[in-house]
């Protein structure tokens, strides 16, 4: 993941709590050079307290005016980029609600954060990202984005439209962009975590025993295996 003289180069969206959180921590502890976003302040203020050397970015991956900047500041702080990890998600209503009762609002707020604000992100630093993998080496890794997607995007539960419809769509998004990057050594992968005990959770499910959910630190070291296998399979000069 890192060597003395060249760090892992990350990127988290909604690295403040959760399965993002628990990522920034176990990328920090493997030696990467991390960035991550979230909106609120005092948050990422104390995460980045907690892990000296991580670069707290307050930022709203949904506004359309922001993206710009929070790609600025990524690659201010770390130099070039050779991992993405789009985390940072909505449910849109909450609670959930049937897509029949679903404000057109509230599904526009969840493919605002769950698909086009990632895709922009993804966009903005697609030039950082194809630098990186040209650079590959024994110094560098090669380039990756990673979407967290659902199980929701894949099985019609009813009361996650919103959230279901949009996590879909990303996964799509990823499989396509995957194929037409490859050229240019970047990979996209999708990666559902499962069950995990986060706050995005018991916003959704309350009534869920927390017990029987995967912890976040879990969750990470399975989102960091994929994260190293891929980078290990990325094709030298492609
Ligand atoms: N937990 C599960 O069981 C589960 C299952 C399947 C998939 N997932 C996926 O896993 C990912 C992480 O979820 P989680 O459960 O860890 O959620 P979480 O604990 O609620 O954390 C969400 C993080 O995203 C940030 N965030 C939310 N909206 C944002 C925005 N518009 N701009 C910037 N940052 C934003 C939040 O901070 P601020 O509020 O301060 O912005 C927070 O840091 C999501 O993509 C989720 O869909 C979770």
């Amino acid at each position: 993941m890192s060597n003395p003289t060249t760090p892992l180069r990350a990127a988290i969206t909604g690295g403040s709590s959760g399965l993002g959180l628990a990522l920034v921590r176990a990328l920090h502890e493997r030696g990467a050079l991390v960035a991550f976003v979230a909106r609120d302040a005092q948050r990422v203020r104390r995460v980045a307290a907690e892990l000296p050397g991580s670069h707290g970015i307050v930022g709203d991956i949904a506004a359309q005016d922001a993206t710009h900047r929070i790609a600025l500041q990524i690659n201010a702080a770390l130099g070039g980029l050779d991992l993405l990890v789009n985390n940072a998600s909505s449910l849109g209503p909450v609670p959930l609600a049937l897509l029949a009762d679903t404000d057109c609002e509230d599904l526009e707020s969840a493919l605002a954060t769950n698909l086009v604000g990632p895709f922009r992100l993804a966009k903005a630093l697609l030039g950082s990202l194809a630098a990186a993998a040209r650079e590959r080496g024994p110094q560098r890794p090669g380039a990756l984005v990673v979407n967290i997607v659902s199980d929701a995007a894949v099985t019609p539960y009813a009361g996650w439209g919103a959230y279901g419809a949009s996590k879909a769509a990303l996964a799509q998004l990823s499989r396509i962009w995957d194929e037409e990057l490859r050229e240019h050594g970047v990979q996209v992968l999708a990666f559902d975590p499962g069950d995990v005990d986060t706050p995005l959770h018991a916003l959704a499910l309350p009534e869920a025993d927390p017990a029987t959910l995967k912890r976040p630190a879990e969750a990470a070291r399975e989102l960091v295996a994929l994260i190293e296998t891929a980078l290990a399979r990325a094709e030298p000069g492609a």
